[in-house]
C-alpha cells in the first residue's frame, strides 16, 4: 500500500479526535486501556479510532491509512491484524453459535495443545484477559499453599492483589512501582500482601524470602522482558521458590510466542509451576490461559473460579487457529529478524543523522528512546507527529508482526531516517516545542523492570 508522503498531518479537526473529545465526556479516562489514550502518543493529533485494520495497516475514521509501527494492538496481533485463517475459524464459530448451554470442544483441544508444548504443565484453566488470568493464578497459588503473601516483579494487570503493592504509606517503593497507578479502592487491609523485587536483583527476592518465607504463596514475574536473565537469576528464583514452598508463576502474557513457539521460559530453560498466556495466544480475540502443575491447578476445584463468558467458543477456537498459524509460519523467527532489522536501522539512521538515541529491548519487543535530557519526551512526541504525517503510527515501542515484511520495514526506516534528521535540527535550534502542533505526550506508568 502506498501512502502520500505530502499529506496533511491530522489535527484537532480529525473525526477521531472529535470523537475522543466526546468520549472523554462520557467515558472516564476516555479509553478502556491506559495505553490506548491518544495523549500517550500525540495529544490532539493522534487518530484515536480505527475503522479497519488489516496486516499492519490501520485506517482511521477519515479513511486515512497508516502503517503500524507501534505495539500492533498492544501486542495481541503477532500474525498481523485480521489474520485470514484465524478470522475464518472465528467466522465459522459465529455461524455455528458462539455461546451455548453446552461447552466448546475447542477448550479441550487447546488444553492438550498447551500441555504438549509445555510438557511440565498438566492442567489448564481459561479466562479472557491477561489481568484476570493473573488474578486467577494468584488465587490458585494462595489456595494451594494456604498462604497470603505474594512477591512480584513487573506489571501484571489492574487487580487488587497487584495494586495492593502501592498501598504503602511511605515512598519507599517509588522507583519500584508504577507511578500513576493509584490503589484507591483497594482495601487497606491488603497492605503488605504484595512485595516487589526487581528483575535480575536476586538479593531483593532473597530478602523477601528471609523475612516472609513461611507466608509466601507465590513468586510472580515475567521470565524475561527487556533484559536477559543474568548470573543464573531464573535458576536462583526457582530454587528460592522450591526452598520456601511458594508457587512460581511466570507471566508470559507479553513475552510468550514472540521469541519461540510457546512461553519464552522454554528457551530460558527454567520451568515455573504456573504460566499465564493471553494477548498473542489468540491474535486479537479475547482469550487467556493459565497452565500449571496439577497440585496447584487443582485448587480450582475448591476455590470458586467461574464465569459465564469464560465458556464462549471464540476464545479457544481463535487460540487453536492462532497456534496452528504461528507454528506453520514460524512467526517467532520472522518477528526476531524483523525486530533486529528495525533496531539496526534505528541505530544506523541515528548515527547518520547525528541524533542521540537509545535502542533497546529484545528483537520481538523493540524499544526506541531519544536522549535529549528534559526534552526527551517532547522529541518523542515530535517523532510521532512527523511519522504520522508520513503515514506511520510510531512511538517508542515497536512489536513486529508477521505482516512486517522487509519492504514495509525498509520504507519505514527511510521515513525514520528523514525524521531523525529533522529532530536533530530542531534540537540544535531549540525549536522542538514550537515544532509541535499540540501538547507533549503524557507518560504512561513506568514498568517495574
Ligand atoms: C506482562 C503483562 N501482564 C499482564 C498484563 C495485563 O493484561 P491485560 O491488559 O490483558 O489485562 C499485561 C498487559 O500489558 C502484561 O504486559
Amino acid at each position: 500500500m502506498s501512502i502520500d508522503p505530502n499529506r496533511a498531518v491530522p489535527s484537532q479537526t480529525g473525526t477521531g479526535q472529535a470523537l475522543y473529545r466526546r468520549a472523554r465526556q462520557r467515558i472516564p479516562g476516555g479509553a478502556q486501556l491506559l495505553g490506548k489514550r491518544p495523549e500517550q502518543y500525540l495529544p490532539e493529533g493522534w487518530p484515536a479510532y480505527y475503522r479497519r485494520a488489516q496486516g499492519c495497516t490501520v485506517w482511521d475514521l477519515d479513511g486515512q491509512p497508516y502503517v503500524d509501527f507501534t505495539s500492533n494492538g498492544i501486542g495481541t496481533c503477532l500474525l498481523g491484524y485480521a489474520d485470514p485463517a484465524v478470522n475464518a475459524a472465528v467466522a465459522d464459530c459465529i455461524a455455528r453459535g458462539n455461546m451455548c448451554t453446552l461447552n466448546s470442544p475447542a477448550e479441550v483441544e487447546l488444553a492438550d495443545r498447551l500441555c504438549a508444548i509445555h510438557p511440565w504443565a498438566e492442567k489448564v484453566r481459561y479466562a479472557r484477559t491477561g489481568g484476570e488470568a493473573m488474578a486467577i493464578a494468584v488465587r490458585l497459588a494462595r489456595a494451594a499453599t494456604r498462604r497470603g503473601t505474594v512477591a512480584f516483579s513487573g506489571y501484571h494487570g489492574w487487580s487488587d492483589w497487584y495494586l495492593a503493592a502501592n498501598l504503602g504509606e511511605s515512598d519507599a517503593l517509588s522507583g519500584h512501582l508504577l507511578p500513576g497507578l493509584d490503589p484507591d479502592g483497594v482495601p487497606r487491609a491488603l497492605r503488605g500482601s504484595a512485595l516487589p523485587f526487581r528483575y535480575n536483583q536476586i538479593a531483593e527476592l532473597e530478602k523477601i524470602v528471609a523475612e516472609h518465607g513461611p507466608a509466601l504463596a507465590a513468586i510472580v514475574m515475567e521470565p524475561m522482558r527487556h533484559d536477559a536473565p543474568r548470573d543464573g537469576f531464573l535458576e536462583k528464583v526457582r530454587a528460592l521458590a522450591d526452598e520456601t514452598g511458594a508457587v512460581l508463576i511466570f507471566d508470559e502474557i507479553t513475552a510468550g510466542w514472540r521469541s519461540n513457539f510457546g512461553g519464552i521460559h522454554l528457551t530460558l530453560g527454567v520451568a515455573p509451576d504456573v504460566a499465564v498466556f493471553a494477548k498473542a495466544l489468540s491474535n486479537g480475540f479475547p482469550m487467556s490461559a493459565i497452565i500449571g502443575r496439577e497440585a496447584v491447578m487443582n485448587a480450582a476445584q475448591v476455590s470458586f473460579v467461574s464465569s459465564t463468558y469464560w465458556t464462549e467458543a471464540i476464545g479457544p477456537t481463535s487460540a487453536v487457529a492462532t497456534l496452528a498459524r504461528m507454528e506453520a509460519t514460524n512467526v517467532a523467527q520472522h518477528v526476531g529478524e524483523a525486530g533486529k532489522r528495525v533496531q539496526a536501522g534505528w541505530a544506523a539512521a541515528a548515527a547518520r543523522q547525528g541524533l542521540a538515541v537509545k535502542v533497546g529491548g529484545i528483537p520481538a519487543l523493540c524499544l526506541l528512546g531519544f536522549d535529549a535530557g528534559d526534552n526527551s519526551r517532547a522529541v518523542m512526541t515530535l517523532f510521532t507527529q512527523e511519522m504520522l504525517a508520513r503515514g506511520y503510527l510510531a512511538a517508542g515501542a515497536f512489536y513486529p508482526t508477521l505482516a512486517h515484511q522487509p519492504q514495509v520495514i525498509a520504507d519505514y526506516l527511510r521515513a525514520a531516517d528523514t525524521v531523525f534528521g529533522f529532530l536533530r535540527e530542531q534540537i540544535e535550534r531549540g525549536t522542538v516545542l514550537s515544532a509541535l502542533r499540540g501538547p507533549v505526550a503524557q507518560t504512561g506508568f513506568a514498568r517495574l523492570t
